[in-house]
């Protein structure tokens, strides 16, 4: 299996340490088998998430020093929105401290109650923010994203014969947004291509309907519509990212994945003339922070506008998306199952295939992560029925579509037997996987975002 090198060297590094079984076992214990309470020392290998976790490079760190804190007009902020725009072609843009800060100042201006949002699917924060905005959430990604081990290309697409359904069904009058995530997350980092962007655009222009890229993970998607979408092989990154925002009225942007900031995100909005900047303006006021810094500091802004341009760097890409594909190539030796083809931002395991034996109801995705770190002190975390959570208007446990447990990778961070470690451990829990009999239940929960906070006990 070929793996890419890393086309960068270490200048700093952080020890590690692996707490003995009992240790862990103790830590899993007073965490109410809740990875979210464990420490981040206490974890062996990190995949709990490649948000904010991401090695910044000495160029950043040097944007560090260079920030300036000017409370109105800082150079910094210039700077950050002048490399946005000259990125992602867009009119107006906004800092915010982070993806769900974006979602929060926009949402609202286009969402209300008795409406519905339609996205290739929703992560879950975002969907918080439509039902907190009042409205309903509809994911309507591809068939293929459904079954893990079919390896079509662009996985992540909306479908868009449904998508043309819903919007007849329920009129332009009640669906206030379309939301394009790309990465597809919740479906394993899939990609969406152009092709699909470009429909799902042509269709909302012809009912009046805005949309918004979810773009936290824009990067990555660019690199995959170059390697497999047919005529874009010869393109570069920074061209084929400006076509894809070119097919969307808004972006909302975790800026701590692929623009390799620990903390940012950015609000973009395609056309100056558009009567919501001035709302974007008020609510960034009244909850982020001054409109030219939106909850970030001076360093922060001169940070993320470095990330953003190594973020599109085609040998850092091809090196990035190369670590996916070989722990993916690894499973695959070891006959365990994942959202294939490897993704952009981590790997998927197919916990319900894993564990077959486990109801959704006791958290198959939960089982395997918790699994994972009794066996080497590696933390996942499940994106499956657990995160999903909770029918807001019956109350119900819902179903979702896969059972994963997510190795999300964090950039520049880990080496490839950091990833070799991670495979051994999912081989061994597959040899045992069958002693594994019952999973967890819920034994206290929050209303909204259950899975960051609950209680679990085994069953
Ligand atoms: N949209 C997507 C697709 C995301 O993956 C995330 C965060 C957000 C929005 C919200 O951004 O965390 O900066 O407020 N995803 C992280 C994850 C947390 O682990 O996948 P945020």
């Amino acid at each position: 299996i070929k793996y890419f090198p890393e086309p960068f060297r270490i200048k700093s590094v952080e020890p590690l340490r692996m707490l003995s079984r009992e240790e862990r076992e103790a830590r899993l214990v007073a965490a109410k088998y809740n990875l979210f309470g464990l420490k981040g020392e206490d974890c062996y290998i990190d995949l709990l998430t490649d948000s904010g976790t991401g090695a910044m490079s000495a160029e950043q760190w040097a944007g560090i020093m260079r920030g300036d804190e000017a409370y109105a007009g800082a150079a910094s902020y210039d700077k950050l929105v002048g490399t946005a725009r000259d990125i992602f072609g867009y009119d107006y843009v906004q800092p915010v401290h982070q993806g769900r800060a974006a979602e929060k100042v926009l949402f609202p201006l286009l969402l209300s109650s008795g409406k519905v949002a339609i996205s290739n699917m929703f992560f879950d924060t975002t969907r918080a923010h439509v039902e907190l905005a009042g409205a309903r959430c509809i994911d309507c990604v591809v068939e293929a994203a459904r079954r893990p081990a079919d390896r079509a290309s662009f996985k992540g697409n909306m479908d868009v014969a449904r998508l043309e359904q819903l919007l007849r069904e329920y009129g332009p009058e009640r669906v206030g947004l379309i939301v394009m995530t790309i990465t597809n997350n919740s479906a394993g980092g899939q990609p969406v291509s152009m092709r699909n962007l470009r429909e799902v655009s042509a269709l909302a222009g012809r009912y009046g309907i805005p949309v918004c890229i979810d773009a936290a993970r824009y990067a990555e998607n660019a690199y995959f519509i170059q390697r497999d979408e047919t005529g874009y092989q010869d393109v570069p990154i920074s061209r084929i990212v400006r076509e894809m925002f070119s097919h969307a009225d808004f972006f909302t942007m975790s800026a701590k994945k692929d623009a390799i900031v620990n903390m940012g995100g950015l609000l973009g909005v395609r056309d100056g003339a558009s009567g919501l900047i001035q709302g974007i303006k008020a609510n960034c006021i009244s909850y982020e922070g001054f409109y030219t810094y939106g909850g970030l500091s001076g360093r922060d802004m001169e940070a993320l506008a470095i990330g953003l341009r190594e973020g599109i760097d085609e040998n850092y890409l091809r090196y990035r998306i190369g670590q996916m594909e070989y722990l993916g190539g690894l499973l695959d030796q070891a006959d365990i199952a994942y959202q294939a083809p490897a993704g952009g931002h981590g790997i998927f395991v197919d916990a319900a295939a894993l564990l077959p034996h486990i109801h959704y109801t006791e958290y198959p995705g939960q089982v395997l992560a918790i699994e994972l770190y009794r066996e080497a002190g590696i933390r996942s975390c499940d994106i499956g029925s657990y995160m999903l959570g909770n029918d807001p208007d019956t109350g119900e446990q819902l179903q979702a579509s896969f059972e994963f447990t997510r190795l999300a990778i964090p950039r520049r961070v880990y080496t490839q037997a950091h990833l070799d470690v991670v495979a051994e451990a999912l081989a061994e829990i597959k040899h045992r996987a069958h002693q594994i009999r019952r999973g967890y239940r819920i034994t206290w929960e929050p209303p909204i975002l259950r899975h960051f906070q609950s209680s679990l006990e085994p069953i």
